[in-house]
């Protein structure tokens, strides 16, 4: 099974993308963190080709061979990583390794591109979505308060990086369900994404 989670930053992708891969017994995969390795691996001036990315089952990202998930959520790779999103080599490499992933495991894999790019043939798309005030209140939230106003720019300024480059832009796929978040709860977002699973496996199974 693969289910294809995509929307802008902060929209709630991995705390439903975490919900539904323990859920469904899947494999839970945040292409984010493989944009954000490459922000860090250009930031300590490595090359691409210099540049091994691994994650492990559990969604440690490896850079060449060091554990480095704990250094990739700074407000320098929220931007650096969102600027390397946009070279087509970088793309290239991430897209073929998302996909190795994909092949080998059942998969809820989480992103931008996922459904419209990664997976077209994902068994269910969802494309999560909120105002970005909604979302940049969430976020500092998590981080325990302070920083509203900068959290908004820069969501603000990611989403017009994210939606307006040349190569996969942040966009629904055609046949994605959007969830549009603003007025709901976490719980209430993952009844309704468990309940779309279920309706579309039972559809299939209906269909032989
Ligand atoms: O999801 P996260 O905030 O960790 O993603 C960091 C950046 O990586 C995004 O702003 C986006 O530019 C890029 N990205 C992407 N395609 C994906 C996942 C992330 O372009 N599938």
């Amino acid at each position: 099974m693969k289910i294809a989670i995509d929307g802008p930053a902060a929209s709630g992708k991995t705390s439903l993308g975490r919900a539904l891969a323990r859920h469904f017994g899947c494999r839970f995969v945040e292409t984010g963190k493989m944009y954000r390795a490459v922000a860090l691996a250009f930031q300590r001036g490595l090359a691409l080709d210099g540049i091994e990315i691994d994650v492990s089952e559990d969604g440690r990202l490896l850079l060449n061979g060091e554990d480095v998930s704990d250094l990739l959520h700074t407000p320098g790779l929220d931007r650096g990583s969102s600027e390397v999103a946009t070279i087509p080599a970088v793309r290239e490499r991430l897209v073929s390794l998302q996909r190795a992933i994909a092949d080998r495991a059942d998969v809820v894999m989480e992103g931008r591109d996922i459904g419209t790019v990664v997976l077209p043939d994902a068994d269910v798309k969802i494309f999560l979505s909120a105002s970005p005030e909604v979302r940049a209140r969430r976020r500092v939230e998590q981080r325990g308060g302070g920083g509203y106003a900068e959290t908004l720019r820069e969501i603000i300024r990611r989403d017009e990086r994210d939606s307006t480059r040349e190569i996969a832009p942040l966009n629904p796929a055609s046949d994605a369900t959007i969830i549009v978040t603003d007025q709901k709860t976490l719980t209430e977002v993952i009844s309704e994404a468990i309940h779309l699973v279920k309706e579309r496996l039972e559809g299939r199974w209906d269909h032989g």
